[in-house]
């Protein structure tokens, strides 16, 4: 993304009262740099006409999908690809529940399904509805997903009640979209690789283990999204491309290996979630193995460490690794970090009955030269995005120093 572009921001107005305030949103971002284009929901064209967002933005406003003259010139598929976020404010109880839920009833819900961009959420309603358990789950289940939000402050509500519920005023949510969206990691290049791989045994089976690549891939869109351009080498996977400039399928560590050497040169950052095979059957067999023996011994050979290849170049990338341990979680860290000279760890515990391989969430202490950050169970998606968000910091601090 080139670092003078402006984000791209999908506003979604909900049919809440303080949908008037989302006109002076709208100013309030462009001052920011963000290209604004509107969405509404049918309850919010009766409080608040489209002509007058249209009027503010700058671009025709959307409220139906089924619009043919609207899907003539940017559909809603293309709606979703165009946009860098998706920020809905007001975001009604109603709103909530029907994304919480995954329903796809109107425009908005559809573009909130079809988007890969993050999702904030400004939510605004009355405090008992705020309050209502059902509302809390959702906004549980949202917030999960990896969904930010933003407010709401507590105050006096149109409704006459006082508590929280009432949407965060519009240069407040406009300033809290700010740090988010800064394009932290604008200009780097970033290679990672992601997934299991597969070591032949014959031509039908094969050595592999149990990482799904949703970690690895949860994170290749979170760097994507601070503006860097990200190359994604991976193993055999059931995931779709995320939003990333490529994408390198490969079987076996040395295939692996041999796409990581091919691009490692021209990046600046490299992270290693794959689960890598630390070895392979020294022979792969032409034709499937018989079973006519009672017992079947097999020898394997040590693949090379990829990450300890990578941080051991002469002029090596900014390197992140990760560690899947079963026990002695920190220790056997720390002693991978100094080992393999590497700038950052993310170490996670696997084999039990939280986070680690084939789930959606997972948990991370992440460990550099001088310091640790614990990141508690929460969905990949949104980990992800708090580890992207650690890796530019510590990657922009080295940089600085370093020039
Ligand atoms: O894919 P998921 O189902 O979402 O699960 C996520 C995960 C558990 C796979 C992920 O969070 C994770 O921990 N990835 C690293 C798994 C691993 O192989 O850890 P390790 O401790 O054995 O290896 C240490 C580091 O060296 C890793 O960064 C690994 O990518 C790298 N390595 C290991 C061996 C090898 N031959 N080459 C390598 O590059």
């Amino acid at each position: 993304m080139d670092q003078n572009q402006e984000s791209r921001l999908l506003l979604g107005i909900g049919g809440g009262i303080s949908a008037y305030k989302s006109v002076d949103l709208v100013r309030r971002l462009k001052e920011r740099g963000f290209d604004v284009r509107v969405v509404m929901t049918h309850a919010a064209t009766t409080l608040v006409t489209p002509l007058t967002f249209q009027a503010v933005s700058g671009h025709p406003v959307r409220t139906t999908l089924l619009d043919a003259t609207a899907e003539a010139g940017m559909s809603h598929i293309e709606l979703a690809r165009w946009a860098d976020w998706l920020l809905i404010a007001p975001a009604t109880a109603d709103l909530m529940a029907r994304l919480a839920a995954g329903i796809a009833d109107d425009l908005l819900t559809t573009l909130a399904l079809a988007t890969e961009a993050p999702l904030c959420l400004a939510p605004a309603m009355n405090q008992h509805m705020w309050r209502h358990p059902a509302t809390q789950e959702n906004l549980h289940i949202l917030r999960e997903r990896g969904a930010r939000i933003l407010g709401p402050a507590e105050g006096d509500q149109a409704c006459g009640d006082v508590g929280p519920g009432r949407m965060l005023e519009p240069i407040e949510i406009a300033e809290a979209m700010r740090p988010v969206t800064v394009h932290q990691l604008t200009g780097a290049r970033i290679l990672l690789t992601a997934g299991p791989t597969r070591e032949p045994l014959d031509p039908v089976r094969y050595l592999s283990n149990r990482s799904s690549g949703r970690m690895g891939y949860a994170l290749a869109s979170a760097l994507g999204s601070l503006g860097a351009e990200v190359v994604l080498v991976s193993g055999p996977t059931a995931l779709a491309q995320p939003r990333i400039a490529e994408l390198i399928q490969v079987e076996t560590a040395l295939d692996m290996r041999a796409a990581v050497m091919t691009q490692v040169s021209s990046c600046d950052i490299f992270v290693a979630t794959a689960a890598v095979a630390d070895y392979r059957p020294a022979e792969s067999a032409g034709r499937k193995i018989k079973k006519d023996a009672d017992e079947l011994v097999l020898r394997l050979v040590r693949n090379p460490d990829i990450l300890a290849e990578v941080a051991d170049l002469a002029s090596p990338p900014f390197t992140v690794g990760f560690a899947a341990e079963t026990d002695d979680l920190e220790r056997h860290a720390l002693a991978k970090l100094t080992a393999k000279g590497l700038d950052m760890i993310a170490a996670n515990q696997v084999g039990g009955a939280q986070g680690g391989f084939e789930r959606d969430d997972n948990a991370l202490t992440v460990f550099w030269k001088d310091g640790r950050r614990d990141l508690p169970l929460m969905s990949k998606t949104r980990l992800a995005q708090t580890l992207a968000e650690l890796i530019a910091e510590r990657y922009r601090g080295r940089h600085a120093a370093s020039t």
